[in-house]
């Protein structure tokens, strides 16, 4: 089991699927994504593919159940296509400049074509997972295609709490988790899920990797929040001023809001110009955002190690899983 191999599986699964628009006429939006997925254009290489931490669930949690990886690559490939939908997506919805360290869709090409290459990105995520037919029982297509599509409509859901929350002045930290459960932990739960599935577990262990999942989810979403204020962009390849900019209702303001300090008292004040980044990074921190939300991330960390611990996940696809559950939440990017 070499994690590299996976990738490199992956990658491959991606460009195959990616493929189906590599058609006469429409060139240059072929070309759109494969600059999104990080292998054309100015900067690509590694660095602007992202981690693809969701196929590499996948294709582990299908070899911890005891069968062969490979056959689970065209699912692989789904999750991360869903993934990569949603990001071009969410970079129009947050005016974000920057992904992996480079320009966004939509600052290359406009919020209409970046809707465009979001789109086919979700329509061929479709696409990959229906090329599990022939490899699987159709029943097993129909539920690793189920799981998918109720995934995306969760995940539609915590977009739009992401979003309604940016006019909300009464929010507090309950208000946080079925946001971040929506938009970033039913996809993580999903690729658990889906791996178990595809891994032929029953229903019962299907459940707990589901549930490992959903708890590395709510850890990975905080770990993001964190980096998003006191991330080095360098690394992250996201600005790091934007989310306190923008605004963004994350955990650790949250948590700064619920002190009532002078944290607060300057958030109610208006919008963070980007000189007082630094000032108030520094401030929150100093009133226990920092601390409290490393603090939680630890949490749900042992939640999600707890899980895949009742999973008993076998050998090495098993010790690589518990590795990655613990290198993401010291991850710093
Ligand atoms: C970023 O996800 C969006 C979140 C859900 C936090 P990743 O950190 O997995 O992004 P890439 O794919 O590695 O760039
Ligand atoms: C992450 O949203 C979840 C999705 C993209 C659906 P965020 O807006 O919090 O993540 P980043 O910081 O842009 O990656
Ligand atoms: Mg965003
Ligand atoms: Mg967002």
């Amino acid at each position: 089991m070499d994690i590299k191999t996976l990738l490199s599986s992956v990658e491959t699964e991606l460009q195959k699927q990616i493929g189906r628009l590599d058609q006469p006429r429409t060139k240059p939006f072929y070309e759109m994504l494969t600059y999104h997925m990080g292998w054309t254009g100015e900067g690509a290489g590694p660095e602007a593919t992202g981690k693809r931490v969701r196929p590499l669930l996948v294709l582990l949690c299908a070899s911890a159940c005891g069968a062969d990886w490979q056959t689970a690559l065209p699912a692989a490939a789904a999750v991360e296509l869903v993934h990569n939908f949603s990001l071009v997506h969410d970079d129009i919805q947050d005016h974000s400049p920057k992904r992996r360290g480079r320009d966004t869709a939509w600052v290359k090409w406009g919020a209409p074509m970046a809707i465009n290459i979001g789109d086919a990105l979700f329509v061929l995520s479709n696409q990959a997972m229906m090329d599990l037919k022939g490899k699987y029982p159709a029943e097993t297509v129909l539920k690793a295609a189920e799981i998918l599509h109720q995934t995306c409509l969760d995940l539609t859901r915590g977009q739009f709490l992401d979003m309604s929350y940016e006019q909300r002045k009464d929010l507090n930290v309950e208000d946080y988790w079925p946001m971040i459960a929506g938009k970033t932990a039913s996809l993580l739960s999903a690729c658990c899920h889906i791996g178990a599935l595809l891994g032929g577990a029953d229903d019962a262990l299907q459940e707990v990797y589901r549930s490992y999942g959903h708890y590395l989810g709510l850890a990975f979403q905080v770990q993001d929040d964190i980096l998003g204020i006191w991330g080095d962009e360098v690394v992250t390849g996201k600005s790091a001023a934007s989310d306190l900019v923008e605004g963004k209702n994350s955990l650790p303001v949250l948590i700064g809001l619920g002190k009532k300090g002078k944290f607060a008292q300057r958030w109610a004040q208006g919008p963070i110009e980007p000189e007082e980044v630094e000032e108030m990074a520094r401030l929150l921190a100093g009133e226990g955002g920092y601390g409290e939300a490393k603090e939680a991330s630890i949490q749900m960390t042992d939640l999600a190690i707890n899980s895949l611990r009742e999973a008993d996940p076998h050998g090495e696809a098993g010790e690589a899983l518990f590795e990655l559950t613990n290198r993401l939440l010291n991850r710093d990017q």
